[in-house]
């Protein structure tokens, strides 16, 4: 912690911007460097696969071949959903948006399956997670029955299996389902999700109704949302320009959209400084595997022309693409073009790393104690 750190007027009605208030021994976002599981950056787990990568989180170093088995046998052994949850599930109105569902579909495990405790349920709540979302996103999207679960195919390789979507073929979505869910896990501490997710938390709410208000915490266009409006920007910006468009008249686009004080969606972050990784890595694998996509081609355009744009705007502090830039465009290309489900992608994988540090906060910090309420000051100001 910055120990010169003190909170001045100017800290206030800012969203808590850069104002430490407790550890996260998950993750942590670097300004330029980006972000890091323990200390790992990002790019170099693009490979390993989901069990290796939450084992490194849960347990904070990397885990031999037989201890990561170990790991994974027992998330196994917890992953099956009862059919009181699975059924109450599918009985969730279908107007609402997916995250909707998905909190309360979270809501409904807790209910049939919590055991009120933070570390059990943790591990629970991850080994059963895939198979909620692919229970909500099938009736969602009237994808009809979810087939039995098997967990023993893997992690990702399960949800992939459990997913009823439509002309399904064994091609490479499965493995971009593998590192959307591994670049999505956590994002340090004070992201939105996660720090209302601790916070219900220290009201000693249990996991599942600490994880599902995070999940409404994600819900919004600022923050998990982002990528579901993201991709619909990138499918305007192809119709409105074609997919050989120019810089120049890409360019023309988004001055027109700043002219109207219209966003430009997937720039810019809260703590990044720079270009981030997780996106970077997305870009390189939607240019080896789908260069030739309309909507690869546009996002590639836009990824370097967005960013020579908004640098032209000293108030605009991070000028560059963030994760989100380029996530939807590699689900759509690589045959999930389902934009309102991004978000619930988003939830299924970052219940990981809050689920983590829940524990965290409520079992081990302060020598065990916790961490109280949270609690902060407002100062009174008349309007
Ligand atoms: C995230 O991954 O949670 C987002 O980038 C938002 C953030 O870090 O504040």
């Amino acid at each position: 912690m910055d120990p010169l750190f003190q909170i001045t007027q100017e800290n206030l009605e800012t969203g808590l911007r850069g104002v430490p208030v407790g550890y996260c021994t998950t993750s942590t976002v670097h300004p330029e460097k980006g972000l890091f599981y323990i200390d790992y950056p990002i790019d170099q787990l693009a490979n390993w696969k989901p069990e290796e990568v939450m084992f490194l989180l849960y347990k904070g170093y990397k885990g031999k071949e037989g201890e990561v088995l170990d790991f994974s046998n027992d998330l196994k052994k917890r992953a099956q959903c009862s059919q009181d949850v699975m059924r109450h599930i599918e009985m969730l109105p279908r107007q609402g948006h997916p995250m909707a569902l998905f909190s309360c579909a979270i809501l409904i495990l807790g209910m049939f399956e919590g055991k009120g405790d933070y570390r059990t349920d943790c591990l629970n709540l991850i080994a059963k997670i895939p198979q909620v979302a692919a229970v909500m996103i099938n009736h969602h999207a009237g994808w009809g029955k979810t087939p039995v679960s098997r967990p023993e195919l893997g992690y990702m390789e399960n949800f992939f299996h459990l997913l009823n979507i439509p002309g399904k073929k064994d091609n490479q979505l499965a493995e971009v389902f593998r590192l959307f869910n591994i670049l999505h896990y956590d994002h340090g501490g004070g992201n939105l999700s996660t720090f209302v997710g601790k916070a219900v938390a220290s009201g000693l709410e249990d996991m599942y109704g600490s994880i599902a208000a995070s999940m409404d915490a994600l819900a919004g266009p600022r923050h998990g949302k982002a990528n579901q409006e993201c991709l619909l920007f990138v499918t305007e910006l192809l119709a409105a320009v074609g997919e050989n468009a120019s810089e120049e008249r890409v360019e023309k686009y988004l001055r027109e959209r700043l002219a109207k004080k219209e966003l430009i969606y997937g720039f810019g972050h809260a703590v990044l400084r720079v270009e981030d990784p997780r996106a970077t890595v997305q870009y390189a694998l939607a240019e080896k595997l789908y260069k030739e996509h309309p909507l690869v081609k546009i996002s590639i355009l836009l990824r370097k022309v967005g960013s020579k744009v908004l640098k032209e705007n000293p108030a605009i502090t991070d000028p560059y693409p963030n994760v989100d830039a380029i996530s939807g465009t590699l689900l759509s290309a690589a045959g999930f073009p389902y934009s309102e489900y991004y978000t619930v992608l988003f939830g299924l994988a970052r219940t990981v790393g809050i689920a983590m540090q829940i524990v965290y906060e409520r079992c081990e910090a302060r020598g065990g104690k916790g961490t109280p309420i949270i609690r902060p000051k407002y100062l009174f100001k008349k309007r």
